[in-house]
């Protein structure tokens, strides 16, 4: 069978070993492999490469993503569905593995319920697909916001600073609360629990007076103050999942900081810094595994699903799990966090 790759949405480490891992496995197969360029865009102007085990070779190690990736919707474009099928027949492409986040995956669900065989892989770096336990990404990625805050301890405690660190995670406060943890924060602001500016600076205040004199606050794009009725944003443009760009909220509550407390405070937004660069062992592992996954899921016709694992144990589901369900960090794994709060 003739199978075709893309990914889409943001890109993140660990997309090249699925691609790899996808591509190796589907030749051992007897498949013929391509590689869609730029996500759905791509499969709509029929921008392709034909992937084999020289073209796959030596990627395992590199962040990003070799056939490149765009926001580009299917369904949001005239004939979307038709043109991807046109695409598909022409090139005589019978499966299709889409790898991307909700966005991508949602997008699969409405290909597949347009007849297109397709199957999803799990990837964002914020973690909020439901219906998986992990996604590929987001390992690097806690590991880099973890060495950015053991970076900012040192300089924090050389100045008698507050340190703000502003990370990603627009609906889902994974990457600011399980960094932000690994990295022993003082405080984690997530889009899932507003607090107010005066609850953030008192708790501060109350470090400084008891005899420390620096402190690191992690906190997610997505972050709202209590008294705030909406996103930070860098500007109002859409992509055409209707995402905005986040961006500035870590200014805010460090304006907020200096002003309520008078403590000497810097802001560093570690922006795309933390979806850049070599996978983890993990997302290489993990990817490796989701690559050889997908291919047995097309081997045993599982379409219009996605691979979802838990309790590290692959599995195939319904796209319906994880699509249009945002996984939000529970309350359970946000009490520990908070317990370490001043
Ligand atoms: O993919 C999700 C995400 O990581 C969000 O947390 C963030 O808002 C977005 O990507 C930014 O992506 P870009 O700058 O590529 O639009």
């Amino acid at each position: 069978m003739k199978i075709g790759i893309l990914t889409g949405g943001g890109d993140c480490p660990g997309l090249n070993p699925v691609i790899r891992a996808a591509t190796r496995k589907g030749i051992a197969d007897g498949h013929r492999m391509i590689g869609f360029k730029n996500g759905w865009k791509g499969i709509l102007e029929g921008d392709y490469i034909v992937l084999d085990r020289n073209v796959v070779s030596g990627i395992l190690h590199k962040g990003g993503t070799m056939l490149r990736s765009s926001r580009t919707n299917p369904l949001k474009v005239e004939n979307g569905i038709e043109k991807v099928k046109s695409v598909m027949a022409n090139l005589s492409i019978e499966a299709l593995i889409a790898i991307g986040g909700d966005d991508t995956l949602g997008a699969a669900l409405g290909l597949y319920r347009g007849g297109i065989n397709v199957i999803g892989v799990p990837k964002t770096i914020d973690r909020d697909l439901s219906g998986t336990d992990t996604t590929i990404g987001f390992d690097t990625t806690i590991n880099i916001v973890m060495e950015a805050i053991d970076r900012l301890h040192s300089t924090a405690e050389s100045h008698h600073r507050v340190m703000v660190l502003e990370v990603m995670g627009r609906h889902s406060g994974f990457i600011a609360l399980l960094g932000g943890m690994a990295g022993g924060a003082d405080m984690i602001l997530i889009p899932e629990k507003p607090m107010t500016a005066e609850s953030i600076t008192e708790s501060l205040k109350r470090r400084h007076h008891s005899g420390r004199d620096f402190s690191i606050v992690a906190v997610a794009e997505g972050f709202k103050l209590d008294e705030d009725e909406g996103f930070v944003t860098l500007n109002d443009e859409k992509d055409q999942f209707g995402n905005v760009r986040l961006g500035g909220i870590g200014q805010v509550i460090g304006d907020e900081i200096k002003k309520r407390t008078g403590f000497d405070t810097r802001v560093v937004n570690l922006g795309h810094i933390q979806r850049g660069g070599a996978p983890s062992a993990f997302d290489r592992i993990f990817g490796t595994r989701l690559g050889v996954k997908a291919i047995e899921m097309v081997n045993n016709g599982e379409f219009g699903k996605m691979i979802s694992i838990k309790s590290d144990q692959m599995r195939a589901v319904d796209l319906t799990e994880g699509v249009g369900k945002r996984r939000i960090v529970e309350d359970d794994l946000y009490k520990v966090a908070k317990y370490f709060f001043p």
